[in-house]
């Protein structure tokens, strides 16, 4: 087991890659903070763990909201004790384009994408690095390199977090360690929100691997930075996106 009784808090597991993510963690031995806004679909997640016979426990938490995100890490703390592993993996999708973007939804956005991760990391870091020892990973996106219309504040939010990790893994080193993934085309509630596979063919297509990825996908790279296997590296964005060009 790799994660064996580490605390992991892994965000946006009430769905997709955080889901598959939190159920891989917990097999490898964490113990895991499932989290989202949806109670039935959060119950839903530590039932699978526990069924398995696994241990995690959910907190229900808008990552907006600055006070949901410290009684997250609370109630962690009060359950287990401590925190060694944290995912910032929830995310919101806009698909406004600039001129028509309110400063309403701009901020949402930064909110949960980008400020969530950095404040979620402020309440954890102190005690990774007095433990000597911690890992932050971050999800950002292949939209975390280059633009394409009608995306302005979710590009925008996985561009910054990008710099967020670089500065994190700067910042927090030598006793914690801070890596991104930036997945390509992942089939989740997000995409078929969008349109489903349909909507990201074109991605597909171009691409050497010709599939649309599925969240275990992210997970097993979410495990590899998570535990020692990846002890030497840190800052670093990587992409898991089937080898798209965009
Ligand atoms: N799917 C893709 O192709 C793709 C590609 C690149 C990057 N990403 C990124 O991957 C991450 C995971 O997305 P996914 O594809 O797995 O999508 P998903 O299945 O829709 O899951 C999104 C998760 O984020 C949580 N979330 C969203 N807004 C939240 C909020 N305000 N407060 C708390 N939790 C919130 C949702 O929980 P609740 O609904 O319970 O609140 C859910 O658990 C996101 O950061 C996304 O930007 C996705």
């Amino acid at each position: 087991m790799k994660l064996k009784d580490k605390v992991a808090i892994v965000t946006g597991s009430t769905s997709g890659m955080g889901r598959a993510t939190a159920v891989l963690f917990a097999r490898e031995g964490a113990k895991v903070v499932v989290t989202g806004r949806n109670q039935e679909r959060a119950k839903e997640v530590v039932s699978q763990i526990k069924d398995e016979g696994f241990e995690a426990i959910y907190v229900l938490a808008d990552m907006s909201k600055l006070e949901d995100l410290k009684a997250l890490v609370d109630k962690t703390l009060e359950v287990y004790g401590t925190v060694d592993i944290l995912f910032n993996n929830a995310g919101m999708l806009s698909m406004t384009p600039i001129l028509q973007l309110e400063m309403e939804e701009w901020s949402r956005v930064i909110k949960v994408n980008v400020t969530s991760a950095l404040y979620l990391t402020q309440l954890v870091a102190p005690i990774m690095k007095e433990k000597g020892k911690g890992v932050i990973i971050n999800t950002t996106s292949i939209a975390g390199f280059s633009a394409r219309y009608g995306l302005a504040a979710y590009i925008t939010s996985k561009h910054a977090l990008s710099g967020l990790t670089k500065s994190m893994a700067r910042e927090l080193g030598p006793e914690i360690r801070a890596n991104a993934i930036a997945p390509g085309a992942i089939h989740t509630a997000m995409v078929d929100s969008v349109g489903g596979i349909e909507a990201v063919k074109w991605l597909i297509e171009g691409s050497p691997l010709k599939r649309v990825g599925q969240s275990e996908d992210i997970a097993s790279m979410a495990l590899f930075l998570a535990a020692d296997d990846s002890s030497f590296i840190t800052g670093q964005v990587i992409r898991v996106d089937g080898g798209v060009d965009a």
